[in-house]
């Protein structure tokens, strides 16, 4: 009877009211078309007839060409994964609930994922190991997933028994949980494969959730995930079992600034045992994530000799990028790094930093004592006073008590009333001094509490001290190298005694004087001003 029924008809007898979250176009791994879902019609299954009242989900279609009727019984998994089971097929006329109680858990299931669908997070930290399966040791098989950070992708890496299967990066867009179950279902980028996998639920070991056992399908129906038989067993490796095994000496290890007078440029790094973290901009943007490898030579000599050269492997991407990174010692405060790609075996750096380390008391001496004026034309990288043009004075070690401090000091006429002195200074201390040629010494200076610039000062005589603005106080440019721009020696410490009174106490200070000149200036300008009133 209902087989005389045209396809129009049957649609106002529909009375299914499907869940959205039902609705969409599907792919199913296996058939060509995709498939569609909406208020009335399911693709292959026919023309949706109506909803069983007693379980959500179930619903009868009716497919006139095959001449079934069915009952499907949909799973809603996630917003972009959809299961189902299916009755056989019956005839037009038998019984709807007899159909559908023909649905048993060992009904095949089918799993559908929505084209288009948006990725999600793929679920694990960093990377699961695996550990070699002895039955089927001889074959190709995953040895480890990594998360490749930032893009919900990631790897799977397999043993070096796969030929057609080379590593693959797959984008994470369903995860769903069953009892103790989780299921996470993927699509390989370059073939657009799905891969699905199963976990059982998070054991807590050791600070780090890691499963037991994965359970890999076999193929992209993702069927074989809900038998334990039929889907590939991978027996998780504990973490630490792969942690990095370098050895980082102390003097690397914290948390370092750069130097650079802009601090625009201001960069934070970290550095642990096992890796080096480079931030940027007040920690906002992290520009590398450098996973440390092995150590590929370690000097410990004299003292100021130690260095560290490591190759360490980019964390950032899935397309895993080598470096090498330098670290030399230059002060328990101080230390060089240059990174570079591994290609040349490590020959070339691309990138140099000297980093410090804020410290309220250093006890290193600063070198080349004394006192170091400017030309007037000087212009300084420094800007720490309002002096456009002026004199400064550098004074080196002048303080008996305290050789590693340096006092920086500027003084200008202002711009407007020439009457009035400006002087601003900075107090520094020497974190770090040293030689990497012969000529030039370089010191890294902290002032501010927090800032660091670098002083270059030639070797053959005790000429110039000039401010360096670069990131690197070893590796300069030539550019860098100013000796027209530079603050010349005048004197040991002994003279220039009264200006030092001046300049060696602390800014604050240096403020209250300035204050007093502008007070006085006011009052002189009262009084001007009044004069001329008066005639
Ligand atoms: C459902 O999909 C079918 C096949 O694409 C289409 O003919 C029908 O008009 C759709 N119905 C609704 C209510 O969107
Ligand atoms: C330091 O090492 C631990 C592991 O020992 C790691 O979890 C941590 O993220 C590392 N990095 C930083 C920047 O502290
Ligand atoms: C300076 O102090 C550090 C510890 O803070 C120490 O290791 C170093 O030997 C000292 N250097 C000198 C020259 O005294």
């Amino acid at each position: 009877m209902l087989t005389a029924l045209g396809l129009s008809s049957l649609s106002l007898l529909s009375s299914c009211s499907i869940s959205s979250s039902l609705i969409g176009i599907w792919i199913q791994p296996g058939l060509n078309d995709l498939i569609t879902i909406n208020n009335t019609w399911f693709s292959l299954k026919g023309i949706c007839l109506n909803g069983q009242q007693d379980i959500k989900y179930k619903y009868i279609y009716y497919n006139e060409q095959t001449r079934c009727k069915r009952c499907i019984l949909f799973i809603p998994r996630h917003l972009n994964a959809l299961q189902y089971r299916e009755s056989e097929c019956f005839d037009a006329d038998d019984d709807n609930s007899r159909i559908c109680g023909s649905i048993t858990p060992d009904t095949v299931l089918y799993t559908l994922f929505r084209d288009n669908a948006e990725s999600i997070s793929c679920p694990f930290d960093q990377s699961w190991y695996f550990k070699k399966n002895r039955q089927i040791s001889s074959s190709c098989q995953p040895k480890a997933f990594h998360n490749c950070l930032s893009i919900n992708t990631f790897q799977i890496l397999y043993n070096n028994r796969c030929q057609s299967h080379k590593d693959i990066i797959a984008i994470c867009f369903a995860q769903f949980s069953d009892g103790n179950m989780n299921y996470i279902i993927s699509r390989s980028l370059n073939q657009q494969r799905f891969i699905c996998f199963s976990y059982t639920k998070t054991k807590i070991n050791e600070k780090n959730l890691l499963p037991n056992e994965v359970y890999l399908s076999e193929d992209e129906t993702c069927r074989s995930l809900l038998t334990r038989e039929s889907a590939l067993i991978l027996n998780i490796l504990p973490n630490k079992y792969y942690e990095s095994k370098v050895h980082m000496p102390d003097w690397t290890q914290g948390i370092w600034s750069s130097i650079g007078i802009d601090r625009i440029d201001a960069n934070t790094f970290y550095i642990n045992q096992s890796q080096l973290i480079m931030k940027m901009h007040d920690d906002q943007i992290i520009k590398y994530d450098l996973k440390f490898l092995r150590i590929i030579q370690y000097q410990q000599q004299q003292q100021h000799e130690k260095s560290i050269h490591i190759r360490a492997k980019s964390l950032e991407q899935c397309s895993s990028i080598f470096y090498c990174i330098k670290l030399i010692y230059r002060s328990s405060a101080v230390i060089d790094l240059s990174i570079g790609f591994d290609e040349h075996q490590c020959k070339e750096s691309h990138i140099h930093y000297t980093l410090f380390k804020p410290m309220t008391k250093s006890n290193i001496s600063c070198p080349q004592i004394g006192i170091y004026k400017s030309l007037n034309s000087y212009q300084s990288s420094l800007s720490i006073s309002t002096c456009s043009t002026g004199r400064w004075t550098l004074s080196i070690g002048c303080q008996i008590t305290n050789s590693n401090e340096l006092t920086l000091t500027s003084s200008c006429r202002h711009d407007i009333v020439p009457d009035v002195h400006i002087i601003t200074s900075i107090k520094g201390i020497c974190l770090a001094s040293w030689r990497t040629d012969h000529r030039f010494q370089r010191t890294i200076i902290l002032y501010d509490k927090t800032k660091a610039f670098c002083l270059i000062q030639p070797l053959k005589s005790m000429t110039a001290s000039w401010i360096l603005s670069e990131n690197s106080c070893t590796h300069t440019g030539l550019l860098s190298i100013n000796v027209e721009n530079s603050l010349h020696y005048l004197d040991n410490c002994q003279e220039n005694n009264h200006l030092l009174l001046l300049s060696s106490s602390s800014s604050s200070n240096i403020y209250l004087l300035q204050r007093v000149f502008y007070l006085l200036f006011y009052l002189t300008m009262k009084v001007l001003i009044y004069v001329n009133v008066m005639t």
